[in-house]
């Protein structure tokens, strides 16, 4: 792990491999290691870059709402640092608005974008008010408190039944996330764009994921996002739900590798 100061925060990161650049970008409320197997499988080929977004892992809080768009910002800064003009962007779910947000600030520094259980629409009224209740609740009671509720969203009945070290794992990343880091990225989430309109616009090659369980960010806004993309490719996980580079790593592995390959082709 490394780590720079990087405009008014330090930054956790790993940088490992070799070849054309691949930046991963965790969900909430994790960090860079939901990314290991895509790590671990792609830096034989690749230079993954994976850092902890604001808030989260070993990176800093910071005093204020931690938005998409200070996050995108913060990328791009660790990129400039790491010397990396382009790259390939990956995100899943919060990682995946973050994406879209740095797609849109930097559009020619995105080789090609893959966005992985999440959505292109902004919050509902209800859904604003229900991240504010959550980050109250976890201000107050701690991460323990919120971590038997969000396990069962994020993870298909058969990840609960059958892989207990998945389960630990993403209880460990809720459970380790800092609650203001959590609050401040909720307030962020609330606070995002709508990038509906934006979607049309996307130069880069687009590579659209999702778990066939996913309910957070179901198949149908997957759907939407490939609808608007032009040229875009849509791979569904089968027996996932939202986490589903963690729940089947081999045909996430294998949908984002057949991506990857055909663009240096
Ligand atoms: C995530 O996994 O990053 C979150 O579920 C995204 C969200 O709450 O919208």
């Amino acid at each position: 792990m490394s780590k720079v100061s990087l405009r008014d925060i330090k930054i956790a990161y790993d940088d490992v491999g070799s070849g054309p650049p691949l930046v991963l970008l965790h969900g909430f409320p994790f960090n860079r290691s939901m990314w290991d197997e895509q790590r671990e499988a792609f830096a034989e080929h690749h230079r993954i870059i994976t850092p902890d977004l604001r808030g989260h892992g070993e990176t800093d809080v910071a005093p204020t709402a931690a938005t998409m768009a200070e996050m995108a910002l913060d990328v791009a800064a660790l990129l400039d640092k790491l010397d990396i003009e382009r790259a390939v962007l990956a995100g899943l779910s919060m990682g995946g608005y973050v994406a879209l947000a740095f797609c849109r600030l930097f559009p020619l520094r995105v080789r090609a974008l893959v966005l992985a259980d999440t959505r292109a629409q902004a919050d509902t009224e209800e859904a604003k008010a229900n991240r504010s209740a959550q980050a109250a609740q976890i201000l107050r009671e701690g991460m323990e408190a919120v971590a038997a509720t969000i396990l069962p969203k994020q993870l298909a009945p058969e990840t609960i039944a059958k892989r207990p070290d998945v389960v630990r794992r993403v209880r460990a990343m809720v459970t380790g996330t800092r609650p203001e880091g959590a609050a401040a990225a909720l307030e962020g989430m609330a606070q995002r764009q709508d990038q509906r309109s934006f979607l049309s616009r996307i130069i880069a090659p687009v590579l659209i994921i999702v778990g066939s369980e996913d309910t957070i960010t179901p198949i149908a806004d997957a759907e939407l996002m490939h609808q608007e993309i032009g040229g875009s490719r849509l791979e569904v996980i089968g027996a996932a739900a939202h986490l589903s580079n963690l729940e089947r790593p081999k045909e996430f592995n294998c949908a984002l590798g057949k991506f990857l390959a055909d663009l240096e082709r």
